[in-house]
């Protein structure tokens, strides 16, 4: 079939085989142009599909030989409907893998439940004997707890007062003034428990009590601080709360881990344009912003730069691994660099509907949207018919 983007607010509901399969040759070129890592060997990746989940997985193979499972929720496709991008993107990078001489299997199903980790378990119990790397890369709106059967829905709002800043439709360009009115406690619960550590701290301890860590054993997994201007809706809103939950949990993953000598980190990434973040309001308007700014100083990075950064220049250095006070890892350096914030901070006060074409880089947002989904990548031809019965080589 010819497979066309059919966009629906910050979603899109179909995807390209060929478009998302050039995004990962391209990812897996970057970071053989990067050189060796001397990094993990067997990788858990639990958010493998998409984002900077794709990105580690990538990473870890390519970067540094390693056998690599992955854990996602995709859609299958149907004869006439095509699979999910992460779906084709998995397919890809297992094909790749596999050719390369790399193991790569896969799961698809739900992380949060008891089912898939056990699962994830016998295969690697089966196939790798242990891990020494646990990537945990879920973004996800919603979340059953395995344990209580209740299901969390996230929500993006502001804690204590209503918030009104500025947004954009990356769509058609229009800035307008948004308004989103507070949380209320169970609001904060909610996203807590979808967002937050719990998941993470479950997975690892399952994984401990099978004894398929290796010693020395690290997890990692991703947050975001941004700047002042973003603060009311993330950082301080519903989802900073989360992001603190899940920062306090690393911790507490280290304490379980102490007799392995294993260690859980949190990296602190850089704002990108992915499914989970073009749906939080405000955050459009900064990225195309930062965007510009970040590109005009020859600093911008996309998920596989930030993820080659991590594994070369923190993870594995053979030295210790360079953190803030808090114990975090911070990759969101170059982002929220004071010159970089500064002038972000001045073009936010300047920009309008029709001043922003000028001053962001509303169309390097729009195109990192579209090839999400596999849609306006190089060298791809469009107008040609693709199966879109995409299979996944190594899915279990
Ligand atoms: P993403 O939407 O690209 O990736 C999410 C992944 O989670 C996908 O592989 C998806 O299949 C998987 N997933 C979702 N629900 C699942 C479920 N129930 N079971 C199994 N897998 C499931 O998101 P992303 O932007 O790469 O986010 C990954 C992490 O990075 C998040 O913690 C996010 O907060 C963080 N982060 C994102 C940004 C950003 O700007 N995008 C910046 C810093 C940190
Ligand atoms: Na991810």
């Amino acid at each position: 079939m010819i497979i066309e983007p059919k966009v629906r607010g910050f979603i899109c509901l179909t995807a390209h085989p060929k478009g998302c399969e050039q995004n990962v040759v391209n990812q897996i070129q970057y970071i053989q142009s990067k050189g060796p890592i001397e990094g993990p060997k067997k990788v858990l990746v639990i958010g493998a599909s998409t984002g900077f989940g794709l990105a580690s997985r990538i990473t870890s193979a390519f970067g540094s030989q390693a056998a690599t499972l992955g854990v996602y929720f995709e859609k299958p496709p149907q004869p006439g409907k095509p699979a999910s991008a992460g779906w084709y993107n998995t397919a890809a990078f297992e094909a790749q893998a596999q050719e390369a001489g790399l193991y790569a299997k896969s799961v698809n199903g739900d992380a949060f439940s008891n089912e898939i980790k056990e699962k994830v378990i016998g295969l690697i119990q089966a196939d790798l004997g242990q891990v020494d790397l646990v990537i945990y890369s879920v973004a996800s709106p919603r979340r059953t707890n395995p344990n209580t059967g209740i299901t969390h829905n996230s929500v993006l709002k502001p804690i204590g007062q209503s918030f009104t800043n500025k947004t954009v439709n990356f769509h058609n360009g229009v800035v307008s003034e948004i308004s989103i009115e507070p949380a209320t406690e169970e609001d904060i619960e909610n996203t807590v428990a979808v967002m937050g550590g719990e998941d993470w701290k479950l997975w690892i301890e399952a994984l401990k009590a099978a004894d398929v860590l290796a010693p020395g054993a690290l997890t990692v997994a991703y947050s975001y601080i941004g700047p002042a201007l973003t603060e009311p809706v993330y950082r301080k809103g519903t989802i900073g709360r989360a992001k603190d939950d899940l920062e306090a949990t690393a911790s507490s993953i280290t304490d379980t881990l102490k007799d392995l000598d294993g260690k859980a980190y949190v990296s602190v990434n850089k704002a990108l344009v992915t499914q989970a973040s073009s749906a939080i309001p405000v955050i459009p308007l900064y990225i195309s912003l930062l965007y510009k700014v970040m590109k005009e100083q020859g600093i911008h990075e996309g998920c596989i730069e930030q993820m080659q950064r991590l594994f070369q220049q923190r993870l594995y250095t053979n030295g210790t691994v360079p953190t803030d006070e808090k114990g975090r890892i911070r990759i969101d350096d170059w982002e929220m660099r004071e010159d970089v914030q500064a002038q972000v901070a001045s073009l936010w006060a300047e920009a309008t509907t029709e001043s922003l074409p000028q001053l962001g880089d509303l169309e390097g947002y729009k195109t990192d949207f579209f090839n999400l989904f596999g849609f306006e990548v190089g060298g791809v031809a469009y107008e040609t018919s693709v199966d879109e019965m995409v299979e996944i080589p190594g899915l279990a």
